[in-house]
């Protein structure tokens, strides 16, 4: 593991920046109080990049995660997507929200789930809609084979979460913000989760911006984590997490994932509190 500190924010090996936050305050008023869910925010993402937002309760992780996609604005600084405003860059459907809870239809059987997203993209560029052969496909490759014609409330939710990030990567869309994707889930699912998820981005170009609590989750799944803190919200400490890739479930044993796990906790109480 590298040993930079929060002051350098280049991208990793000087790779050409694709997200690019510069100096970013967001202000919320709260019962006549001013609170400072960002400071100064400061990160430059590559394309293809699997980053990490890791951090407590309130230290600006959802905020970050809703400026960078274009649904807040910033109070100072600006966030560029390849060139342009994340305005644009949202409007241009670059971005997909993988929501805690998973994001079905629920009126819809799984097949129908799936298909429906990239119905409503049909007009935008390489977009089609899946045929019922490439939806089975792709359901099998989550462990779904057989659920086309099942509905979501028929569904445990850990086979719903996998239904719903299947349908996030099946979108389409260069960047994906995930926001605790997992954390409504039980530890054993959890863990299968992360690898599918880690194989899923893997089959894709996909830029993830994944927001957890988990310190383990942020060291199995990340290029690079960036540890954040509350009061005002803020980077703390950048982490390059160099274990090999693909990752799988043998490597939580090796002294290398261990080491990640130990100098994220200690980034974590060392900024705890502040
Ligand atoms: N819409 C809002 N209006 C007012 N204050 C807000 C709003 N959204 C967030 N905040 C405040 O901004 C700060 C950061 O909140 P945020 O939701 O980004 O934290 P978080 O790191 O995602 O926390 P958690 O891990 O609990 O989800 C908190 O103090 C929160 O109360
Ligand atoms: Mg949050």
């Amino acid at each position: 593991m590298s040993q930079m500190t929060a002051d350098s924010v280049a991208s990793p090996s000087g790779a050409t920046e694709f997200i690019a936050v510069r100096g970013v305050t967001k202000l919320f008023r709260q019962r006549g109080r001013t609170v400072e869910a960002l400071h100064d925010i400061d990160l430059s993402i590559r394309r293809g990049e699997f980053l990490s937002l890791l951090g407590p309760s309130g230290c600006g992780k959802s905020t970050l995660l809703r400026v960078i996609g274009g649904l807040h604005t910033a109070d100072r600084g600006s966030v560029t997507v390849g060139g342009s405003s994340a305005d644009t860059a949202r409007a241009g459907k670059q971005f997909g929200f993988v929501p805690q809870a998973p994001a079905l239809v629920p009126w819809k059987t799984l097949a129908q789930n799936v298909r429906f997203l990239t119905t409503l993209h049909r007009g935008a560029e390489v977009h089609q809609v899946m045929n019922n052969a490439d939806i089975r496909e792709l359901l099998s490759t989550v462990g779904l084979a057989g659920f086309e014609k099942a509905y979501p409330h028929e569904l445990s939710g850990g086979m719903q979460q996998r239904a719903s990030l299947v349908r996030a990567f099946a979108l389409g869309a260069p960047i994906l913000l995930m926001d605790e994707p997992f954390a409504a889930l039980d530890e054993i699912t959890r863990a299968d989760m992360r690898y599918l998820l880690l194989d899923l981005w893997e089959r894709s170009n996909t830029t993830v911006i994944f927001v957890t609590h988990s310190v383990t989750e942020a060291a199995i799944l990340s290029d690079r984590v960036m540890v954040m803190a509350a009061g005002p919200g803020r980077i703390a400490a950048e982490r390059i997490i160099d274990l090999a890739r693909p990752r799988h479930a043998e490597m939580e044993d090796e002294p290398e994932f261990h080491a990640a796990v130990r100098q994220l906790r200690t980034d974590l109480r060392e900024h705890h509190g502040r």
